[in-house]
């Protein structure tokens, strides 16, 4: 089976694309520090498979770790590389750490594996576009001066991949810009585990119908959009998945250099739609007022998804109700089961 490295796989989108792979066929190998995941979801990924990967616990910013690691597992058919730092909010309190971590973790693993045909998945994110000229937004679209740390990683990080693929490297490497990942796997026993107070909307929701929280506030109502609250491209995160399997299956054809991909549905929902949604899925009654703007949002992106429906071969299968619906199941199976 072709191996394949799977950086942060115990993390959210990580965890379920482990799941994935095994279901392709693939041999994943996960690679986690635990600085933002639980080992317990290893466990959680062997009941849903059937199978335990193997696992490194190690911290990608230790070069000489990563080089031990690059020999202990040198016979690997491509890198998926979720590691990284992901809060907004807190990169602008702590650019440091940000452009520590997402950039000492990537230079080290691609300086590890230099040399070897590998395939390189890397996570980009819709924030390189920050608030786009035209919707739905394209990849080819002009990347926009970032908003905050977080997202000056993901530009750079893509320049980094960029150059090194221009200068001869022998990777082949495609960057996926999601869109925002929601949802859980069909099981429940694996979904997004946020620490501390929630900083994104779906988990929040999932918080407040459960009891965990009093309220959500939504933050703006009064945006340039139909119900005046922000839209927003969701897309579940088992499509999310499906996606990085797609990538390698294209990257192990015909395929040279480096390319991007938008993942998302390619259709928008506002907050408000969503709070609707979520309680027309589960007849969850949410309690929620309308709060000021929150710093640093934009107002309206949904992504153009036809080059990866059509190079990527590629599509969101899961509806807005099986996001909803899923996210609900993994909070109070949470609620039962903390890990
Ligand atoms: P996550 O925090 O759940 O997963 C990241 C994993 O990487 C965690 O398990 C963490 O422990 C691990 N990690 C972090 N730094 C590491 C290091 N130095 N060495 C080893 N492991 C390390 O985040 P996620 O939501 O699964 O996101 C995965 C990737 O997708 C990230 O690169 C993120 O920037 C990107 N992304 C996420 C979203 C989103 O909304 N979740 C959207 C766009 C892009
Ligand atoms: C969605 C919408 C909020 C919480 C972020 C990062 C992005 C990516 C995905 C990493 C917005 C509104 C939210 C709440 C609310 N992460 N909201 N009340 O901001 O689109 O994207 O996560 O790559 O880089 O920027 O996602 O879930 O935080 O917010 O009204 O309590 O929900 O204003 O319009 P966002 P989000």
């Amino acid at each position: 089976m072709p191996k394949i490295l799977v950086t942060g796989g115990l993390g959210y989108i990580g965890s379920h694309t482990v799941v994935e792979l095994i279901n392709a066929g693939y041999e994943p190998v996960i690679v986690d520090d635990l600085s933002n995941s639980n080992p317990k979801i290893l466990d959680q990924i062997t009941k849903i498979t059937g199978v335990r990967p193997v696992f490194h616990q190690l911290d990608l910013c230790d070069e000489a770790g990563v080089n031990n690691l690059a020999t202990a597992e040198g016979d690997i058919e491509g890198i998926i590389h979720f590691a990284a730092s992901k809060a907004v909010g807190e990169s602008v309190q702590k650019p440091l750490k940000y452009y520590r971590n997402n950039f000492y973790s990537l230079i080290n693993l691609l300086n590890a594996y230099y040399g070897k045909p590998i395939s390189f998945v890397f996570s980009s994110s819709c924030t390189v576009y920050g608030q786009p000229d035209h919707l739905p937004v394209d990849e080819a679209a002009p990347v926009k001066p970032a908003e905050s740390p977080y997202g000056n990683t993901k530009q750079i990080a893509e320049e980094i991949l960029r150059d090194m693929i221009a200068s001869g490297a022998n990777y082949k490497v495609i960057s996926l810009r999601y869109f925002n990942p929601v949802g859980a796997h069909e099981t429940a026993l694996i979904g997004e585990l946020p620490i501390g107070v929630p900083q994104n909307l779906i988990p929040f929701v999932t918080q407040t119908a459960i009891g965990k929280r009093e309220k959500i506030t939504v933050f703006g109502d009064d945006y340039n959009t139909p119900d005046g609250s922000c839209i927003r491209d969701y897309i579940h995160v088992v499509d999310l998945a499906k996606a990085h399997v797609a990538a390698l299956k294209l990257m192990g054809k015909d395929f040279k250099g480096y390319d991007v991909f938008n993942l998302g549905t390619g259709k928008g929902n506002s907050v408000l739609e969503i709070i609707k949604a979520f309680e027309n899925t589960t007849g969850v009654k949410l309690n929620y007022t309308i709060g000021p703007r929150r710093e640093g949002d934009i107002e309206q992106v949904w992504g153009n998804v036809n080059k990866s429906k059509e190079k990527l071969h590629w599509q969101t299968e899961l509806g807005i109700e099986t996001m909803m619906a899923s996210a609900w199941a993994w909070e109070k199976y949470l609620s039962q089961n903390p890990l």
